[in-house]
C-alpha cells in the first residue's frame, strides 16, 4: 500500500487536513511536526515545512528516511506568470525548476540561469499518473475553475515585480512562482520517488501581489486542500 508525503508549506495549507486526517500520531523532528494517519482511507503524513527551499527540500528527504513515504504531493498557492492565469484559478505542475539558481557566471555554458552545476537534468519532472488524476480531481471539484498543466519555478523570494516577473517568463516558459516546489522535485528527483506539485494561484507576482496575497491566499489554500483531497480519494 501506498504512504503519501503531504507537504503545505504555511499552517493554513495544513490545518485543514489534519481535521480531516483520523488516527493521527505526531513525531517532530528538525523544527517540523510530521502528523501520520490516515485520510481518505490512504496512509499519509502531512507536515508544514515552512517557507522556502531548504525547508522544503529537508522536510522531503525526512519524509522519505523516516516515514518511508513513497510519493510526496506539495500544495499550496502561487503567484500566476501567466495572463490568461488568474487568481482562484489551479496550476498542475510538469516540472519544476529553481529559477533563482544563477552559475552562469562561471563561464560554463552549460550553466544557464535555473541549472544546478553537475545535475543531469534542468528540470525535475512530476508524475505523469499523478498530474493527470489531480487534473482530473481539479474538474470534478469545481469544473468552472480553469486548471493548467505547466512548468512551475520555485525560488527563496516572494516575486512582486513586473520586472522580475517578465524576466521569468522570458526565461522559464514557467506558468507560476511559488518557494517550495522545485526543492520537493529536486529531492524527489534524487531519490527516485513520484511527486507532483499543486498550486491555487493567490496574486499575480507584480505589484498588486502585496494587496492579493493577503486578500486571496486563505480562500487560494482552502481550495488547494480540497483538491488533494479528491486526488487522494482517486488514487
Ligand atoms: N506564493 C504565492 N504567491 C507568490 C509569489 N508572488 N511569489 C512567490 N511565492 C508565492
Amino acid at each position: 500500500m501506498k504512504k503519501i508525503g503531504i507537504i503545505g508549506a504555511m499552517a493554513g495549507e495544513v490545518a485543514h487536513f489534519k481535521e480531516l486526517m483520523e488516527a493521527v500520531q505526531v513525531r517532530g523532528k528538525a523544527g517540523m511536526d510530521f502528523f501520520m494517519g490516515r485520510l481518505v482511507g490512504q496512509d499519509v503524513v502531512v507536515v508544514q515545512s515552512g517557507i522556502g527551499k531548504v525547508n522544503a527540500a529537508v522536510c522531503t528527504q525526512i519524509l522519505i528516511d523516516d516515514f518511508q513515504v513513497d510519493t510526496v504531493i506539495n500544495s499550496g498557492i502561487a503567484g500566476s506568470l501567466c495572463n490568461r492565469i488568474h487568481i482562484g484559478d489551479v496550476v498542475i505542475a510538469t516540472d519544476t525548476v529553481q529559477h533563482d539558481v544563477d552559475a552562469s557566471g562561471s563561464g560554463d555554458k552549460e550553466d544557464v540561469p535555473g541549472q544546478i552545476p553537475g545535475l543531469d537534468t534542468f528540470s525535475f519532472p512530476a508524475d505523469v499518473y499523478l498530474r493527470e488524476l489531480a487534473t482530473k480531481a481539479c474538474q470534478e471539484v469545481n469544473a468552472e475553475i480553469q486548471v493548467f498543466q505547466g512548468r512551475i519555478v520555485s525560488g527563496d523570494q516572494f516575486i512582486a515585480d513586473a520586472k522580475h516577473k517578465a524576466w521569468m517568463i522570458d526565461e522559464f516558459a514557467a506558468l507560476c512562482t511559488e518557494m517550495e516546489g522545485a526543492a520537493v522535485g529536486q529531492v524527489a528527483y534524487l531519490n527516485r520517488i513520484p511527486y507532483v506539485v499543486i498550486r491555487v494561484i493567490s496574486d499575480q507576482a507584480d505589484g498588486s501581489a502585496h494587496v492579493d496575497f493577503p486578500t486571496f491566499a486563505k480562500q487560494a489554500m482552502e481550495h488547494s486542500v480540497k483538491l488533494v483531497v479528491r486526488l487522494m480519494e482517486r488514487l
